[in-house]
């Protein structure tokens, strides 16, 4: 049975006060164990929001990471600083990082495993545009991320540290939630993707997280669905509505 995992992207929202003044505020309604929990703050807000989940089930996770592992790269970081935060988990591949900040499929690849050699549990974010679906391009264009980001990945990582989060582009932070049937199909199209590329046996073990417009009133229905084992949320997260969502019945 794959344990569901719930996951608040913050993106670039609060402060180093208001960070710690929100998880304090929902930590005792977040802290479940029959499901896995992780917040994921700025950088800079990393050790903050550590200093309040420290001792709970709630685990810390980054919003991004360099693939080399140190030097003359400024403004980036490596998987030992997020080591040395605590970190637990490292969101990739988002389509804000692949969009604005342009980074390519090789990229995610190579950022999935600096990771996993420092034994942080890759988030790898993949999703279509509008346009790609309405020209039903979407399975191949997902299909393609996926392979290209576990390019030479082992299959027990595979199977035990990584996860995937399904985000359709046009349905972040657009209030346009795709319905849990779309998002399951998709979900199910990964992972018979990676019982191609590995074995069932893999595809039984890996984690899909569906993510876009997760709110309060959606969540049931979409974790409920069968080839969806969590949720990526943004918006959401930064609001009390994100305690809501991770006790979804
Ligand atoms: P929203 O939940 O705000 O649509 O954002 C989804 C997302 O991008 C999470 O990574």
């Amino acid at each position: 049975m794959r344990k569901k995992i719930i996951a608040g992207n913050w993106k670039m929202n609060n402060t180093i006060s208001q960070a710690e003044d929100f998880v304090a505020s929902i930590i005792d309604r977040i802290n479940v164990s029959d499901r896995e929990v992780v917040i994921c703050p700025s950088f800079v807000c990393l050790d903050t929001v550590y200093s309040v989940i420290e001792n709970t089930n709630v685990k810390l996770g980054a919003q991004n990471v360099y693939f080399e592992e140190k030097g003359a790269y400024t403004g980036e970081i490596s998987a030992d600083m997020l080591v040395s935060c605590f970190v637990d988990y490292t969101i990739i591949g988002h389509s804000e990082r692949r969009n604005i900040f342009s980074e390519t499929d090789e990229m995610i690849n190579k950022k999935a495993k600096t990771l996993l050699t420092r034994d942080i549990k890759p988030i790898i974010c993949v999703g279509e545009t509008l346009e790609q679906r309405e020209q039903n391009k979407h399975f191949d264009f997902v299909k393609s991320q996926v392979i290209n980001a576990l390019k030479d990945i082992d299959e027990k990582s595979v199977a035990e540290k990584i996860v995937i989060a399904y985000e359709p582009i046009w349905a972040i932070g657009t209030g346009k939630t795709a319905t849990a049937e779309q998002a399951n199909e998709m979900c199910k199209f990964i992972r018979d993707t990676i019982s191609e590329l590995y074995s069932k046996k893999v595809a039984d073990k890996i984690r899909i997280q569906y993510g876009g417009s997760v709110n309060a009133k959606n969540a049931s229905q979409i974790l409920n669905m069968p080839d969806i084992d969590g949720a990526l949320v943004g918006g959401a997260s930064l609001k009390d509505e994100f305690v809501s969502i991770v006790n979804f019945e």
